[in-house]
């Protein structure tokens, strides 16, 4: 499992990890109502488990596994990513709240990395999926129901696009009137080239594998591909225009060794 040598200084962390949410926040206006939904999401699907495992996948700086771990003392969380310099952040600002794993979600095999001891009771993601090409998104629906619980529960907050021009124009017309006016991501990332104490990490990060973008899957994508993955019901809980937090449940039955269905679009 991979583990993080950069050791940095807590407050230093949270500057940074403050002016993140900052910055997620000029994409995502709503971003913390987001959050607060899919805390109460875990919180009722969850009710029953004693110490549920959840992983938070794209954690990033760990905004949501942090909160996820406030919201469920209990639970037990893992964060997953690919970038060394924001699972540094993640690591410093909540050494005790969460766990945070290195691992490429492109790569497979990815979630033996995670040093995972019994089955997640639940998944959660903000703001990551969409960087994942169409078929990277269906190999990790398959992968997180295999180590999913039957009856488990994926959470999913993050712009879904519609397939109809005219519904997804309105939406992204929405989305437009609700775009802060605070550091951009283009700012926030040269920012954190200039901070010395984060110098080492900007170099880790440069070595990593890149690639990413934004891939516009739509929610019926999402839908028939969680459904082929193994995931019986889907459905959205929440939505502002294209921001959506979509829900999917594992089924009783894995997805694995099935013979795929075609997706219905
Ligand atoms: C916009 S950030 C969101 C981070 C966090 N979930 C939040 O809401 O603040 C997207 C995250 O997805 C991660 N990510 C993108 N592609 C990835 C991949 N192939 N494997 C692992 N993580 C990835 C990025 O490193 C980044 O931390």
């Amino acid at each position: 499992m991979a583990s993080d040598t950069a050791s940095l200084d807590p407050d230093l962390a949270k500057v940074w990890l403050d002016r993140w949410d900052a910055q997620q926040e000029r994409y995502v206006a709503d971003r913390e109502r987001r959050f607060a939904v899919i805390g109460e999401v875990l919180a009722h699907a969850l009710s029953g488990c004693a110490r549920p495992l959840v992983l938070d996948v794209g954690c990033g700086p760990g905004s949501l596994a942090g909160r996820t771990a406030r919201r469920l003392p209990s639970a037990q969380i893992v964060g997953v990513d690919n970038d060394p310099l924001l699972l540094a952040l993640a690591r410093s600002a909540y050494p005790t709240l969460a766990r945070f794993v290195e691992a490429d979600l492109r790569l497979p095999g990815w979630s033996d990395r995670l040093g995972l001891d019994r089955d997640l009771d639940a998944a959660v993601s903000s703001t990551a999926l969409h960087y994942l090409p169409v078929e990277t998104l269906a190999e990790t629906y398959r992968e997180l129901a295999r180590r999913m619980r039957p009856g488990g529960i994926l959470v999913n907050a993050d712009n879904l696009y519609d397939e109809q021009p005219a519904i997804a124009g309105v939406a992204a017309a929405l989305r437009r009137t609700r775009l802060g006016d605070g550091e951009d991501w283009t700012s926030w990332w040269r920012a954190v080239a200039a901070e010395p104490a984060l110098a080492e990490l900007v170099a880790r990060r440069r070595e990593r594998a890149t690639g990413g973008g934004d891939h516009r899957v739509s929610v019926s994508v999402h839908d028939a591909l969680l459904r082929r993955a193994g995931f019986g019901q889907v459905g959205p809980v929440w939505q502002n225009g294209d921001d959506v937090v979509l829900v999917a449940v594992r089924s009783e039955e894995c997805a694995e060794g099935r013979e795929p269905k075609p997706i219905q679009t």
